[in-house]
C-alpha cells in the first residue's frame, strides 16, 4: 500500500516541486539583485566586480532555493502517516543516470564561473599600457593605524609620507601593502579591492579611482583590540589638486612651522586660535582616532573602556605625563590593560596645538575632583 502510494504520487510531485522551486528562485534572484550590497562605485575595478557578484547571485540562488524546496516539500509530503510505523520505504539501489546528471551540471556551472572569474581578475589586475603613467603608494599597516608613503614624489627624490591617503582621479595606482606587526587588511570599500597586509612580505593591487571625494579606508582583518578603530580616509583629487597637495607636502617638509594644517581638507584645521578640545577628544580630527572611542572622560561624556578611565587614572598625573601618554603611549601601560593598542602616531596625526589643547583639557578634568 505504502509503495503503491509513493509510486503513484511521484509523477504528480515532481512538477509541483519544480513549480515551487521556479517561483521561489525568481523571487530569490529578484531580492538578491534588489539589495543594495555595496557603496558607490568609485574605481574602474568596481564595475566588473559588481557584475561578477550579480552573476553569482543569479547562478547560486536557484541552486540553494531548489535544494531547500525539494527537502522541505519531501519532509512535509512524505511524512509518516498513522498505520505506517512498521513500514519500510521502497528499496532503492541508486540511479546511474541521476548521479551523472547531478554531478555534470554543477561541474559545468563551476567550470564556466571559474573561466569568467579568471577573466575578471585578469581585467582588474591589468597594468596600464604605459607603465610610467602608474603611481606607486606604499601602505604601512601597524596596530592600529594606516600610513602612506609616495616613493620619489618628495624633494630630492625622497618619499612623501602622509597619514591620510591622497590619490589623483583617473590614474592607475599600484598599492604596495606592508605590515609592521600582525596581519591587517587594506580595504577601501568604494574601490572594492582588498588585500591582506602580511608581515615580512609585500602584497599589492591596482586601483584606478574614478570619482572625486573622500572614502573610508578600513582594516578588514581582526588584528587586536583596536581593530575597529584602524580606519583612515582616502581622498581622490583632480590632477591639479593632487599636484598642489604634493607641493604643499614638500613645502611643509622644508619649513616645519608651516606644516600645521599642511593636509588641506583634512578637517582638523591648522588654526591654533580656537581648538575645541572636547570635540577633538570625542570625535577626533578626521586623521587621528577619537580618544573617546577607547577612553572614559567625565567632561567629554565619553564612556569607552578599551583604555583606562582618564578622569580617574590621571588624578595625580602632571601635564608632561599626559603629553607623554599621548605621543608615546607604549612607554608606560596602565595596570590591567594590554599594551600596543593605542595608535603610536598621535604625534603625527595631531598638530602641536591640538596636543597642547588636549593635554590642558584632560588635565583639568582629571584634577577637577
Ligand atoms: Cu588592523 Cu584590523
Amino acid at each position: 500500500m505504502g509503495e503503491h502510494r509513493n509510486r503513484a504520487t511521484a509523477k504528480r510531485d515532481v512538477p509541483v516541486m519544480v513549480a515551487i522551486g521556479l517561483i521561489a528562485s525568481l523571487a530569490g534572484i529578484a531580492l538578491g539583485l534588489a539589495i543594495d550590497w555595496f557603496p558607490e562605485q568609485a574605481s574602474k575595478q568596481a564595475e566588473p566586480i559588481d557584475t561578477l557578484w550579480d552573476v553569482l547571485i543569479i547562478v547560486s540562488v536557484p541552486i540553494f532555493v531548489i535544494v531547500c524546496c525539494v527537502v522541505g516539500y519531501s519532509v512535509f509530503r512524505f511524512r509518516e502517516q498513522p498505520g505506517e510505523e512498521q513500514l519500510d520505504g521502497p528499496s532503492i539501489h541508486g540511479s546511474t543516470k541521476l548521479e551523472v546528471i547531478w554531478t555534470a551540471i554543477p561541474a559545468i556551472i563551476i567550470a564556466a564561473l571559474v573561466v569568467y572569474a579568471w577573466g575578471v581578475l585578469r581585467d582588474i589586475e591589468k597594468a596600464p599600457a604605459q607603465a610610467n603613467t602608474e603611481m606607486k603608494v606604499v601602505v604601512h599597516g601597524v596596530q592600529f593605524a594606516w600610513t602612506f608613503e609616495y616613493p620619489g614624489l618628495g624633494t630630492g627624490g625622497k618619499p612623501i609620507k602622509s597619514d591620510q591617503l591622497y590619490v589623483p582621479q583617473g590614474t592607475s595606482v599600484k598599492f604596495l601593502v606592508k605590515s609592521e606587526d600582525v596581519l591587517h587588511d587594506f580595504w577601501v570599500p568604494a574601490w572594492r579591492m582588498k588585500i591582506d597586509a602580511v608581515p615580512g612580505i609585500t602584497t599589492s593591487y591596482r586601483v584606478t579611482p574614478t570619482k572625486l571625494g573622500s572614502y573610508p579606508v578600513v582594516c578588514a582583518e581582526l588584528c587586536g583590540l583596536g581593530h575597529a578603530f584602524m580606519r583612515q580616509t582616502a581622498h581622490v583629487l583632480t590632477d591639479i589638486g593632487f599636484t598642489n597637495w604634493v607641493s604643499r607636502k614638500n613645502m611643509a617638509a622644508k619649513a616645519p612651522a608651516a606644516a600645521a594644517g599642511g593636509d588641506a581638507g583634512a578637517g582638523g584645521g591648522g588654526a591654533t586660535a580656537a581648538i575645541d578640545a572636547k570635540k577633538l577628544f570625542a570625535e577626533g580630527n578626521g586623521t587621528a582616532t577619537a580618544c573617546g572611542a577607547c577612553h572614559t572622560l567625565a567632561a567629554a561624556g565619553t564612556t569607552g573602556s578599551t583604555g583606562p578611565d582618564l578622569t580617574k587614572a590621571l588624578a595625580t598625573a602632571t601635564k608632561d605625563d599626559i603629553r607623554e601618554d599621548i605621543v608615546d603611549p607604549q612607554k608606560e601601560i596602565a595596570k590591567g590593560f594590554a599594551g600596543g593598542i593605542m595608535p603610536p602616531n598621535y604625534g603625527d596625526t595631531l598638530s602641536a596645538a591640538e596636543i597642547s589643547a588636549l593635554v590642558d583639557y584632560i588635565y583639568d578634568d582629571a584634577h577637577a575632583g
